[in-house]
């Protein structure tokens, strides 16, 4: 395979990353680091559309680079960085706004739910132009591959509808990004309620599996999980939702194919399934937990790996922005 750009991008508006955004997520950008040129980005300028309290914003910031790198981004193959260290991300985003419909703003799901749980009012217009902000994050990069979970499918169709108005309008510019979203994993739900998905910003707490959270709490968390009608462990998303979704997770981190997984469980209940999905969770996250919380004893070290990511990530960022710039017709 010839090297390919990637970049994708995660919020860090909370103490720790849940398995939902490892699996749609985080997995994939681990893999595609072999082999691509990679940029991952610790979103924060996304985050200030939500509430934020300094203090525990910049605790967050660092956690999450922790958990990155303890999940496998090797900050010497990928380009890890915060988004606000590189100034051509705002800088792009303005030029996205403009570029951009206030109808087709207007039709992202992700704003239409977000702004109708807190009321209208309490919504932000950054809230509004977010989706033109992970626009230029993509597009200043070139990016060929945007490795995101299913929630995330709706802004890389604007991604490339913003990229190709530009492109027709302006001269070839950027380059059309896909979506890397991957069969199973691209969704996982709420261990309560297996119908929502699992979310930072869900109601129950229990659940989420956090990957900073103790083994105890997460075997207890999926020992308690919703289940189905009947006993049956067997794949069928419409009718066994909490099911289905443990053999989602227990396949996609053991490895194992779900027929094999069904099978094993023939003439069991869900009780000793539960327990083999805890087992292999609770193993798979704790040399990361262990790993991330290493990593935070030495925050200026974390600092200075996010610096040199920022200084890499600019050499790209400003190259597209100056190329934008000129075919816009901006007096240099
Ligand atoms: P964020 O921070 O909400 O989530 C980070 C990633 O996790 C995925 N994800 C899930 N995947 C499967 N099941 C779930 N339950 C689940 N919950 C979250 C998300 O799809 C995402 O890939 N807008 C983005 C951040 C962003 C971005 C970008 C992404 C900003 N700029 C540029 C890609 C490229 C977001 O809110 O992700």
């Amino acid at each position: 395979m010839t090297q390919k750009r990637v970049l994708s991008g995660i919020q860090p508006t909370s103490d720790s990353f849940h398995l939902g955004n490892y699996l749609g997520a985080l997995k994939q950008w681990v893999e595609l680091q072999d082999g691509n040129d990679a940029f991952y980005c610790i979103v924060d300028l996304h985050a200030l559309t939500g509430e934020i309290e300094p203090a525990l914003f910049r605790k967050r910031t660092l956690a999450s680079a922790a958990q990155l790198i303890a999940l496998g981004i090797s900050p010497e193959k990928s380009t890890l960085f915060v988004q606000s260290h590189v100034a051509e991300h705002n800088q792009l985003g303005w030029i996205m706004e403009c570029l951009a419909g206030f109808g087709e703003a207007s039709r992202m799901t992700q704003f239409k739910d977000k702004s109708a749980k807190g009321g209208a009012d309490s919504a932000r217009v950054g809230l509004f132009t977010y989706p033109m902000l992970q626009a230029a994050d993509i597009l200043l990069y070139q990016a060929h591959y945007v490795p995101v979970g299913e929630d995330q499918r709706q802004h890389i169709e604007l991604t490339r509808d913003l990229a190709t108005r530009f492109n027709s309008r302006f001269g070839e510019t950027f380059r059309l990004p896909e979506g890397y979203i991957v069969k199973a994993g691209a969704k996982i739900y709420d261990l309560q309620e297996p119908t929502a998905k699992m979310s930072k910003s869900s109601g129950s707490v229990s659940g989420v599996l956090e990957l900073l959270d103790s083994p105890e709490v997460n075997a207890k968390k999926i020992k308690s999980a919703a289940t189905d009608a009947g006993r049956e462990v067997k794949f069928d998303e419409k009718e066994k939702p909490g099911i289905s979704n443990l053999l989602t997770i227990h396949s996609s981190l053991s490895g194992r194919s779900i027929a094999d997984l069904e099978n094993e469980f023939v003439g069991k209940g869900y009780g000793d399934f539960k327990g083999a999905v805890a087992e292999v969770v609770v193993e798979y996250l704790r040399p990361i937990r262990q790993k991330a919380l290493e990593l935070l004893e030495d925050e200026r070290h974390l600092i200075d790996l996010l610096h040199e990511g920022a200084e890499k990530a600019r050499v790209v960022a400003s190259s597209t922005l100056s190329n934008t710039y000129k075919n816009l017709g901006l007096v240099k």
